[in-house]
């Protein structure tokens, strides 16, 4: 495989054996260290697809090349299904010609307003452009686009280590075209724009959210004149639709560690933009000599904890949103100091307005975190107090079948760097823990199902439906949750006959 690297301004092509490690290196270029992430490479282009749009790129007479994230991941050897291809011609016509060759019923979809297509083929995504040079209005994301060379369609992408570009023809199959140190960058681990930072961002400003998503994805660091140019843009996200800006900011929450993403976004300013109830977390106030701990920090130590247990978006979601009243609960109270109190009711209550201003679903999703945020606290509650089944009871109806990831979330609320303190309230959560399988053991209530259904009472009683339904129902519920009577049939039976008794009401004979 042939590789074109910048060198003195001008392009040469290095080959892969001695030769080009001794010309590479004389580049600054750490050919040792991708040695294998080039064959890597090169086992990434034996996907038939690729020969398939060769071929037909050959016979077309169209320069044509595979271009962006898969090339990046190619020689990060990380594992991509979505191949962006770029023609010197039409990417639409290439798409359907490729789909013809591949046969089997191959769909193109066609976007005409982007001039692109996109085909599947086996479990890999292709999207087919014609090389382009746009320029950007200052208000709008719409373009003016305009036909381009190859390097005029490199130079308007994100970052450098996404403008690299790997030729599909038969001549040069393989040779890799990096004008703007790419190679270097990913190699240096840095995020950097290929054009003035302001152009690109300006161009489309969601790519200071990718600058921010890649470094904290891929462990890279943001170059200079990059961040600062962030900070400066930042007001800029405003034309940037949140279902966008939200398609990136979920990528982040599902890194391995999103607290150095949010800490980005927050310092170059974004987070602010976009999220104010996460960025107004920050800070600590002091009064008589009292301070509170800064819930920012804290929430994201909490968020990196859950990501150490569980890969589930909303989980990070619940833990990123727990304690999200704080600053609109705090109050100094003289001999007791700061408290947050109601924060989790309140908290809860603030959830539908951020999911649907920020375009997230206001589905089950959504009633999960409310649920969790909501009952964050109860287990701890709980670890404090002595435990009893009712309480627990109550607990595990409440939470129902996401009390395992409530234990998780609270769990890592546990922040404290005292290590006596820490243990102790694990130690506590466990027999919490114990305490939940013992009683779901004998009671069954995590699932609860009342015994005694709304028609058995109307029937029983011979009355309407009506008010009085709703005082048995809720009265038989309590009393199995107190432990008054057990979760049966016979027991409830007799419990709903003497509460109607007790409110006037005759059963049938
Ligand atoms: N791109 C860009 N500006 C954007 C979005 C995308 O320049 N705002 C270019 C980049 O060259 C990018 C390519 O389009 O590599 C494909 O974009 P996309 O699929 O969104 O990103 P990937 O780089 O493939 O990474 P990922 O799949 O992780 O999103």
């Amino acid at each position: 495989m042939n590789l074109y690297i910048k060198c003195q301004n001008s392009f040469q092509t290095v080959f892969l054996d001695d030769r080009t490690k001794k010309t590479a290196n004389s580049c600054n270029f750490v050919m040792n260290n991708n040695e294998l992430s080039y064959l890597y490479m090169k086992k990434c282009l034996n996907e038939p697809v690729f020969k398939i749009i060769s071929r037909i790129a050959d016979e077309n007479n169209l320069p044509t090349y595979v271009i962006g994230g898969y090339v990046r991941d190619a020689i990060l050897k990380r594992n991509s299904k979505d191949i962006d291809i770029v023609t010197l011609g039409s990417g639409i016509e290439l798409a359907e010609k490729v789909a013809l060759k591949l046969g089997n019923n191959v769909k193109v979809n066609v976007f005409k307003n982007f001039g692109t297509a996109m085909l599947k083929t086996n479990d890999l995504e292709v999207e087919f452009v014609g090389a382009r040079k746009e320029s950007y209005r200052e208000n709008s994301r719409k373009p003016i686009v305009e036909n381009g060379t190859l390097i005029e369609d490199q130079e308007r992408r994100d970052f450098t280590v996404n403008a690299l570009a790997i030729c599909l023809n038969s001549d040069n199959f393989g040779d890799l075209i990096d004008p703007f140190n790419g190679i270097e960058d990913i190699n240096n681990k840095i995020i950097r724009t290929p054009l003035d930072p302001n152009t690109t961002f300006s161009d489309d400003p969601l790519r200071m959210m990718r600058a921010i998503r890649f470094a904290n994805q891929l462990n890279f660091t943001i170059e200079e004149t990059t961040y600062k140019a962030i900070h400066e843009n930042k007001s800029r996200l405003s034309i940037v639709s949140n279902e966008r800006i939200i398609d990136e900011f979920n990528k982040i929450l599902q890194t391995s560690k999103p607290s150095a993403g949010i800490k980005l976004l927050e310092n170059t300013g974004l987070l602010a933009e976009f999220f104010p109830e996460v960025s107004n977390l920050k800070g600590v106030d002091e009064m008589m000599g009292k301070m509170h701990k800064d819930n920012f920090y804290h929430t994201l130590e909490v968020l990196d904890n859950v990501c150490q247990k569980s890969d589930d978006l909303w989980l990070r979601w619940a833990a990123l949103l727990h304690d999200i009243a704080k600053p609109r609960t705090k109050k100094f109270i003289t001999d007791i100091g700061w408290t947050f109190h109601g924060h989790e009711f309140l908290g809860a209550k603030m959830i539908h307005g951020i999911f649907r201003r920020l375009k997230l679903p206001l589905n089950e999703k959504m009633k999960y975190v409310e649920k969790l945020v909501q009952l964050h606290l109860r287990p701890i509650v709980l670890s404090q107090e002595i435990v009893t089944d009712s309480a627990v009871r109550r607990l595990l109806f409440d939470a129902g079948d996401d009390i395992d990831d409530l234990m998780l979330l609270c769990e890592a609320d546990i922040t404290s760097k005292n290590e006596k303190t820490y243990s102790k309230h694990l130690n506590n959560f466990k027999l919490v823990r114990e305490k939940l399988i013992e009683i779901e053991e004998k009671d069954a209530v995590r699932n609860f199902q009342p015994p005694i259904s709304g028609e058995l009472i109307i029937e029983t009683f011979n009355i309407k439906p009506g008010k009085e339904v709703g005082i048995i129902k809720s009265a038989i519920k309590e009393a199995i949750l107190d432990g008054v009577i057990q979760n049966n049939y016979a027991e409830a039976f007799q419990f709903m006959l003497n509460k109607g008794d007790e409110i006037g009401l005759k059963a049938k004979k």
